[in-house]
């Protein structure tokens, strides 16, 4: 079997896409910190314990594995810490990227996909974003994909390594079979809080913003579900083991929603009341963020397939519910 070394497997888009893998007949080999990341996310393929920027262990793991891809997902991506630690960033995104690619040129891999973010397009105006629109990142963790996306399409040049680069809008959604989803701590997205909401874990949610220029005031995203994400990186792989060419490509389903849609959903399909609070807006929030998909569906025939807001919220509703709901066991 064909052996892929995915770096940060354990968190929640690597672990969807190590369960793609594997359904797809790959072997997937995580190498992963467990810094953000879930030791019980692990279910399918071995781990490495390792950090990224630990040069040696990467080399070493590589070498050992001997895959004939990588899928680099270890980083860190919290826009409010990028900005009170950008060194961090810079060191855990970059340097990692480049332990990554000189461990790669060493052992031979010639063949990379990149988890990269719409992040690097910063505040844009265009109301589709398509992979030519401006990008000037508003914070350090943008910043430091875009540097990553650089040097990855640079190593094509003196290592011959090909890459395609998978730049997600809002990742969002659980596993269909709940066996996987959404857990970061501390929690920071948007549906995950409000199903905390729904199941009584928080009191309410805070709606950052409810003056942005948008049809009911509140921020416009592109929700895109994690087993679609996931399925678009084994298209990308099978994309270069082809011999297919170097791409970077928008991972959206090409419609927005609001704050209050998401909340809308939300309401319906828990059947909770869901309480809210106007909040101010979170600085640096864009008031739309919307994906032209058109370059992915043409270049690896990706279409998605759970990426309507119901659905989405539908199976991270089923899995969060299962995850967070205490046993309860009686004696009687
Ligand atoms: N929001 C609230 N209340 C909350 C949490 C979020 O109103 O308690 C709002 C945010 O202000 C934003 C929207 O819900 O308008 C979505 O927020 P998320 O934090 O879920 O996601 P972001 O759009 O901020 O960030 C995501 C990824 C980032 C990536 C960014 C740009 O998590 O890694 O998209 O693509 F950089």
């Amino acid at each position: 079997m064909k052996k892929i070394f995915v770096t940060g497997g354990a968190g929640y888009v690597g672990s969807h896409c190590v369960k793609a893998l594997s359904q797809a007949g790959y072997e997937p080999v995580v190498f992963d910190n467990f810094s953000t990341g879930h030791r019980d996310f692990v279910r399918w393929g071995t781990a490495i314990v390792g950090d990224v920027r630990n040069a040696e262990a990467l080399a070493r793991a590589i070498e050992k594995t001997q895959p004939v891809a990588v899928m680099h997902f270890a980083a860190l991506s919290l826009v409010g810490q990028s900005v009170e630690q950008p060194d961090l960033y810079k060191d855990v995104n970059c340097g990692g990227t480049r332990n990554l690619l000189d461990a790669m040129a060493a052992q031979n891999v010639k063949a990379l996909v990149f988890s990269s973010t719409a992040a690097i397009y910063g505040e844009p105006n265009a109301d589709l974003i398509s992979e030519d629109t401006e990008k000037k990142p508003g914070n350090p963790y943008g910043e430091t994909k875009l540097a990553c996306e650089e040097m990855i399409r640079a190593s094509e040049f003196d290592r011959n390594i090909r890459s395609v680069c998978l730049r997600y809008f809002n990742a969002a959604g659980a596993d269909p079979d709940e066996e996987i989803g959404e857990h970061h701590l501390p929690e920071t997205h948007l549906i995950p809080i409000i199903l905390d909401a729904a199941l009584g874990r928080r009191e309410n949610i805070q709606i950052f913003g409810n003056d942005y220029p948008t049809a009911d005031g509140t921020a416009v995203r592109d929700y895109v579900h994690v087993s679609d994400l996931a399925n678009a990186h084994v298209a990308a792989l099978d994309h270069l083991l082809k011999g297919g060419d170097t791409l970077a490509l928008n991972l959206g389903s090409g419609q927005g929603a609001s704050v209050l849609d998401v909340i809308d959903a939300a309401r319906r399909l828990t059947s909770s009341e869901i309480q809210t609070t106007d909040s101010p807006r979170r600085p640096g929030d864009p008031p739309r963020l919307v994906a032209n998909p058109e370059a992915a569906r043409e270049k690896l025939s990706w279409q998605t397939m759970r990426s309507d807001i119901d659905t989405i919220v539908a199976d991270a509703w089923a899995w969060h519910r299962k995850r967070f709901t205490p046993e309860i066991t009686s004696e009687e």
